[in-house]
Order: structure tokens, then C-alpha cells, then sequence
């Protein structure tokens, strides 16, 4: 049976005048991975505290396990946290950073040093028993923050963006990691991040968050294939937006005017003169020296301004006829691209890539 292991209910948070977290709603599953994303300040952390005990809702409530938890103590909760700054321990070493929390609940020294020597083996520190936070490197103190947090064996960890302080390589090496040993444990994780290639790697699922709100609450593949809303679409990945107007619809699809030129859509409700956005990312689209007839395929006529490598892909800008810019990723362009550049040539998606979205 699939348990609900965190639940908010209706959930406000006022400092003084300011709503920082508007109505969150939410289940977490036991052994579920759920990540909070979204931009800085828009009420990530002061959720996660709510949950953990450090922080009380202006409204609402909190379940875990099932149970309400208003008034019990963040040290009386069945949650550990781990934050962005380790917070480990600095006059303690190793062995005893990892411990602490079993000592404070008294246990056996022989189950200290057991518990201890396999947390030490599961985030592959053996051997730093003696040594200071101070002698650990920034990637190795954080295995020690999580060695620490997973201890007690919580129901549920709470990680306030873990890996924000380590560099980039390091950064997706543990974020690997962190996945790996959560699959393993099958502990509860509420991860906090406002880094989106991040949340999509590691997460079951993605509330993406913006203004203490949540704006969509889904798979990564929902969240980036589907966007409910213009903020997610723009938030998460890199996307083609048009903003205009239903000018027509038939039975199967509709076309949006944007500045004087027309993409087809799905027609799902659409109605005329409906002020909409249309999302498509850039892989979807592809350049055509010619406007090849296909069907179910939107075609726009444009300008090839520009190619960018990055890397493995690359960035091609097209310019269209009514001043909008678009832009194109493709893995291992051919050469013919350059052949392209102030040329006039065509974009094309399938039908089904664009993305409607009304606000
Ligand atoms: N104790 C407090 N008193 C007053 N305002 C607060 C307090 N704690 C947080 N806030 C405000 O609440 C808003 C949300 O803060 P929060 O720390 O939850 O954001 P966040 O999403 O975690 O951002 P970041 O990505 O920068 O960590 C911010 O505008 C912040 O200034
Ligand atoms: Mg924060």
C-alpha cells in the first residue's frame, strides 16, 4: 500500500504582512523523491521548515505518517535535515559528527560504533573517523552532513539545495550519489533546489514553485514536456515562446496569430480570439532547406542568423519574417548548416510539440 508519508494541507506562511506560502497543498509518498523548485524566494526553504518542526504555518496543517504534528518539536519529529552549509560540527570529528544524533537518544556505545562504521561504508568515508570537518573537502563534508541526517534512520530527510556549495563536477557526481542511496534506503526525500537540471536528474516528482505558490506539481517529464503555465515553461529548460491570438479553429486543431504569422496547435477547447501562449522547445524543431510538404507539421518561413556550438549541441537562431526570434538545438548538426547562414529556409515541429498554455 503506497502511504502518505508528508502531507500539507492548505498551508500559509505570513512574516508580518508578507505571504510567503500561499495555499500549498501536497503528498509526499513513502520512498518518494519530490523536489521543490523555483526561483530565490519564492518560499522553498520556509516550506521544508514547516515541515521539519523549525517553523509553524499561519494556517494549515502538516501530516507525517498520517499523523498531525502541530506543536511536536522539530527534535520530536521523525524527519532529519540537511542543509546547504553542512552545519557539521567543527570541534567534533568525524566519528563523533556522525554519531551525535545517537548519542543524544543514549544508545549503546557497541550500536554507536556499528551504526557509525556502516553510514561511514554507505557515503564512502571509512578510515576519516579522526579526522576534523576542517580536513574534508567541501563534497566530502556533505556525505558526512547526509551520513549524518540518515543515522537515525528517519522516515524522512529534508535537503536544503545539499549540493549549492560544490563545484559543477563534483555537483552532478553526488547528485548521482544522493539518487543512488536513496533508491537504496527507500527513504522519504524532500530535496530543495533552484537549479532545474538538477530537479529533473534526481526527482520522482517536481513541485515547481513561484511566489509561495505552487504552479505545477508533476513527473520531470510532465513538468518539461507538458508546462501548465508560461512561468514553468520559461523556468524549466530552454523554450521557444509565442504569445498571441486564437485567429481560427477547425475540428482537430487551431492557429494562433503571433505578430501577423500563424502556427497550428491541437485544438483542445481552443475558442477564437483566445489570448494563449504556445511553448516548443528547441530540440523539437528542425531546419529544411525547402518547405517539404508534410502533414501534421507546422511550417514557418525564417532567416538562418546564427549557429552557436555548445558543446554537444548546436544553437541555431533563426530569424522570421515578423521580427521573432526562435531558437533551434541539434545534436551533431551536419555541416550543411553553415551552408545555411543568411539563407532563407524553414522550421518545422510535429503538430503534438507545441504546448498551449493560457496564463
Ligand atoms: N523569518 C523571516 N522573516 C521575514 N521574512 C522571511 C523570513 N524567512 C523568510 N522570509 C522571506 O520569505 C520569502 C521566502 O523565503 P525562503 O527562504 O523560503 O525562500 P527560498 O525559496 O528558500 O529562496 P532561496 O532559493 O533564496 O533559498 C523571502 O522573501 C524571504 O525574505
Ligand atoms: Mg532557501
Amino acid at each position: 500500500m503506497s502511504v502518505n508519508m508528508v502531507e500539507l494541507r492548505n498551508i500559509n506562511k505570513q512574516f508580518g504582512e508578507t505571504k510567503v506560502v500561499q495555499d500549498v497543498s501536497l503528498h509526499v509518498k513513502e520512498g518518494e523523491f519530490l523536489t521543490l523548485l523555483g526561483p530565490s524566494g519564492c518560499g522553498k526553504t520556509t516550506t521544508l521548515r514547516m515541515i521539519a518542526g523549525f517553523e509553524q504555518p499561519t494556517s494549515g496543517s502538516v501530516l507525517l505518517d498520517g499523523k498531525q504534528v502541530e506543536g511536536i518539536p522539530a527534535n520530536k519529529r521523525n524527519v532529519n535535515t540537511v542543509f546547504q552549509s553542512y552545519a557539521l560540527f567543527p570541534h567534533m570529528n568525524i566519528f563523533d559528527n556522525v554519531a551525535f544524533g545517537l548519542k543524544m537518544r543514549g544508545a549503546d556505545k557497541r550500536v554507536i560504533k556499528e551504526k557509525v562504521s556502516k553510514m561511514l561504508e554507505l557515503v564512502r568515508l571509512q578510515g576519516y573517523e579522526t579526522r576534523t570537518p576542517a580536513q574534508l573537502s567541501g563534497g566530502q563534508k556533505q556525505r558526512i552532513a547526509i551520513a549524518r541526517a540518515l543515522i537515525n534512520n528517519p522516515k524522512v530527510i529534508l535537503l536544503d539545495e545539499p549540493l549549492g556549495a560544490l563545484d559543477l563536477k563534483l555537483r552532478k557526481q553526488m547528485q548521482v550519489e544522493l539518487k543512488h542511496l536513496q533508491q537504496q534506503l527507500k527513504i522519504t526525500f524532500i530535496y530543495v533546489t533552484h537549479d532545474q537540471e538538477e530537479a529533473l536528474t534526481m526527482s520522482d516528482r517536481i513541485a515547481v514553485m513561484n511566489n509561495g505558490f505552487i504552479e505545477q506539481l508533476g513527473s520531470p517529464t510532465d513538468i518539461y514536456e507538458k508546462p501548465q503555465t508560461k512561468f514553468v515553461a520559461d523556468f524549466i529548460g530552454e523554450t521557444n515562446l509565442f504569445e498571441g491570438e486564437i485567429s481560427r479553429v477547425d475540428n482537430s486543431y487551431a492557429y494562433l496569430d503571433f505578430g501577423g504569422k500563424e502556427i497550428e496547435v491541437k485544438n483542445e477547447g481552443l475558442r477564437v480570439g483566445e489570448k494563449v501562449f504556445v511553448t516548443i522547445r528547441p530540440e523539437r524543431i528542425k531546419i529544411v532547406g525547402d518547405q517539404s510538404p508534410k502533414t501534421n507539421a507546422v511550417k514557418l518561413k525564417g532567416r538562418f542568423k546564427e549557429l552557436i556550438y555548445v558543446g554537444s549541441v548546436s544553437k541555431m537562431v533563426v530569424l522570421l519574417e515578423n521580427g521573432k526570434e526562435v531558437v533551434v538545438n541539434e545534436q551533431a548538426a551536419g555541416s550543411e548548416t553553415h551552408d545555411y547562414i543568411n539563407k532563407d529556409i524553414y522550421l518545422t515541429w510535429g503538430v503534438d510539440h507545441g504546448v498551449v498554455m493560457k496564463e
